[in-house]
């Protein structure tokens, strides 16, 4: 598709990695960062992704459990990811899933930058660490590659800023754009019914302003945005490109990992729907007859 809008958008980042090795902490530590400058009561909303400043810059970070909303999510075709931070605990090395994950951001052409975690604990070998993904064909710096490894402790925030410089410095490498105007187009991040607020969305946009009144489907469920808030809970009129808002107006509840677009009327995203579920219930009859 043609841009008509373009302007840069913040890069939009998976922590991913090794049971244990440090990605919750990780991204506490990056959460609190952003809390310095949250507008909203001190509440910090867990809406799956938050944003946070560097300077002039902003750096987004999905916060869902790494490996299943990444396969979820490439499954349905979405692609939310731009680059991805692969957390190595520096006692342990490469493990299974250090490997699972590398192979899944491989796949899905992804970049790596390497946190190798823990540098505080005594048993810590960055250089070991280093050795082990250059043998799983991770080419780290200083090491005849340019995939850069930044040595933190997610736990007491040791160069967690460094980190953050180095997401910036490959994101500035990819140029990464997105159209400000036209029709909206994002990825469904979470979804939950409210007792109070009904069923809400975390969205991600990567395309397009989202506004209130717009009218959207994903998957077979419609919306028309009745109010947004961001990810520190306050309202807020629009969302912009890799920005994420929680939204509230769904009819019916989406899946993490759908694909959202905007249509104009509410009949379109109804005849959109209907269509879909037309196709879900051949194909279920189709699979039934094979049983049978
Ligand atoms: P799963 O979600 O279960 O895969 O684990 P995780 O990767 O999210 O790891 P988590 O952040 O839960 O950390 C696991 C343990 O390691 C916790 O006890 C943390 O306190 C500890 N930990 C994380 N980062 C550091 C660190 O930088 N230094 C030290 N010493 N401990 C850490
Ligand atoms: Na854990
Ligand atoms: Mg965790």
């Amino acid at each position: 598709s043609e841009y008509v809008d373009p302007r840069p958008r913040p890069p939009v980042v998976a922590i991913m990695g090794h049971v244990d090795h440090g990605k919750t902490t990780l991204l506490d530590t990056l959460r609190q960062s952003s809390i310095v400058d949250q507008e909203f009561g001190g509440i910090t909303q867990h809406i799956g992704a938050f944003s946070v400043t560097v300077g002039k810059d902003k750096l987004t970070f999905l916060d869902t459990p790494g490996h299943a909303a990444f396969i979820s999510m490439r499954s349905r075709g979405a692609h939310s990811t731009d680059i991805v931070v692969l957390v190595v605990a520096a006692d342990d090395g490469v493990m299974e899933q250090t490997v699972e994950s590398i192979n899944l951001a491989k796949e899905a052409n992804v970049p790596i930058i390497v946190a190798v975690n823990k540098i505080d604990k005594p048993q810590a070998d960055v250089e070991r660490a280093k050795r082990m993904l250059t043998q799983y064909s991770v080419q780290v710096e200083d090491h005849g590659g340019d995939v850069q490894v930044v040595p933190i402790s997610a736990l007491k925030g040791t160069n967690v800023d460094t980190l953050m410089e180095a997401i910036l410095v490959q994101a500035e490498l990819m140029e990464l754009k997105s159209d400000y105007s036209g029709p909206v187009e994002g990825v469904v991040i979470e979804s939950s019914t409210d007792t109070h607020r009904g069923k809400l969305c975390t969205v991600l946009v990567q395309c397009g302003t989202l506004k209130k009144g717009a009218i959207l489907v994903a998957g077979s469920s419609t919306c028309r945005v009745r109010a947004m808030f961001n990810d520190k809970g306050a309202p807020v009129q629009e969302a912009t490109p890799s920005t994420p808002v929680e939204v509230l107006g769904w009819r019916e509840l989406p899946s993490a990992g759908d694909v959202i677009i905007q249509v104009s009327s509410e009949k379109e995203a109804s005849q959109i729907t209907y269509h879909r579920m037309q196709k879900e219930e051949e194909k279920k009859a189709k699979e039934d007859f094979t049983v049978i």
